[in-house]
C-alpha cells in the first residue's frame, strides 16, 4: 500500500504524542514529536543564557543546534547535539519558555525546514500545531485532537507526576492556558484546525479507543492512494 504523511495538531496536552506514537507503531511508520524539538531549542538558549529578544544570538544558535530522534529500550529519546536530553526538555522549566520561543519566525523557519525533509519520504505520522496547515498542507490525513481542559490538565499533571516530577495541577492548568493563548495568537503559523482535518476528541475515550478511530480513518486514506 501507498504510504501517506499523518498530520496530527491541537491544543497543548490533549493527547497528540500518545496517539501519534501509537499510530506510527501500528501502521510501523516513523514518528516525530515536532513539540519536542522546540523544548529542545528552548532548552538550549535557557542553557547557553541566550535571551529570545537577542534574534541574532538565536539566529547563531540555531546554526549550531543539532536535533534526532532515536528509538531505544527507553521508548523515543530526543537527542540535542548527541546528548539525550528527552527528560530534561518536559520539565516545567522548559514548557513555561517554550511558547514565545516557538513564535519566533527564524526558529520556526528552521524546524520547518527538519520537519519536512523528515517526511520527504513519507510513511510518518507527525504531531505539534501547525503540521497540517504549514508543514504538510499536503498530508493525506490531517487529525484535529481535541479534550476538556480539565482533562488535559489532570493528563499532564498525572504524566509529570509518574516521572517524578513534584508540581501543583494548578501550575499545570495555567501552563497550558497560556500556552495555547500563545500558539493560537501569534503572528506565525498559528494553531488552527485545518479546513480539512478530522476532528477527534478524545476527552471520554481510552488511548486504545482513539488509536482505533484514527487507525479507520487512516486505512480509508491509504486504500483511497492505491485507487
Ligand atoms: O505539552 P504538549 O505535548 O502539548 O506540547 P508539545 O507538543 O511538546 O509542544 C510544546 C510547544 O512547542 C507548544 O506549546 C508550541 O508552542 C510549540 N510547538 C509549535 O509551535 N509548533 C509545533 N509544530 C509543535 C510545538
Amino acid at each position: 500500500m501507498k504510504k501517506i504523511i499523518i498530520a496530527i495538531d491541537g491544543f497543548s496536552s490533549c493527547g497528540k504524542s500518545t496517539l501519534a506514537k501509537a499510530l506510527a507503531k501500528a501502521l510501523n511508520y516513523g514518528f516525530v514529536d515536532s513539540g519536542a524539538m522546540y523544548r529542545a531549542v528552548t532548552l538550549y538558549l535557557l542553557e547557553h543564557k541566550i535571551s529570545i529578544q537577542d534574534l541574532r544570538g538565536v539566529e547563531k544558535a540555531l546554526a549550531s543546534i543539532q536535533i534526532r530522534f532515536q528509538a531505544g529500550a527507553k521508548g523515543n529519546r530526543t537527542y540535542l547535539n548527541g546528548q539525550d536530553v528527552e527528560d530534561k526538555i518536559r520539565t516545567m522549566e522548559v514548557s513555561e519558555k517554550v511558547s514565545p520561543v516557538a513564535a519566533i519566525p527564524i526558529v520556526r523557519r528552521a524546524m520547518v525546514r527538519q520537519q519536512q525533509e523528515m517526511g520527504a519520504e513519507k510513511g510518518i505520522v507527525m504531531d505539534g500545531r501547525d503540521i497540517g496547515t504549514v508543514v504538510f498542507p499536503e498530508a493525506e490525513l490531517k487529525i484535529f485532537v481535541t479534550a476538556a481542559p480539565a482533562v488535559r490538565a489532570q493528563r499532564r499533571f498525572l504524566e509529570l507526576q509518574r516521572k517524578g516530577h513534584t508540581v501543583a495541577i494548578e501550575e499545570v492548568r495555567k501552563n497550558l492556558e497560556e500556552r495555547d493563548h500563545i500558539d493560537s495568537t501569534r503572528a506565525d503559523s498559528p494553531l488552527r484546525q485545518a479546513e480539512d482535518a478530522l476532528v477527534l476528541d478524545n476527552t471520554k475515550l481510552t488511548p486504545d479507543q482513539q488509536l482505533q478511530v484514527a487507525l479507520d480513518w487512516a486505512n480509508e486514506r491509504m486504500e483511497a492512494q492505491v485507487l
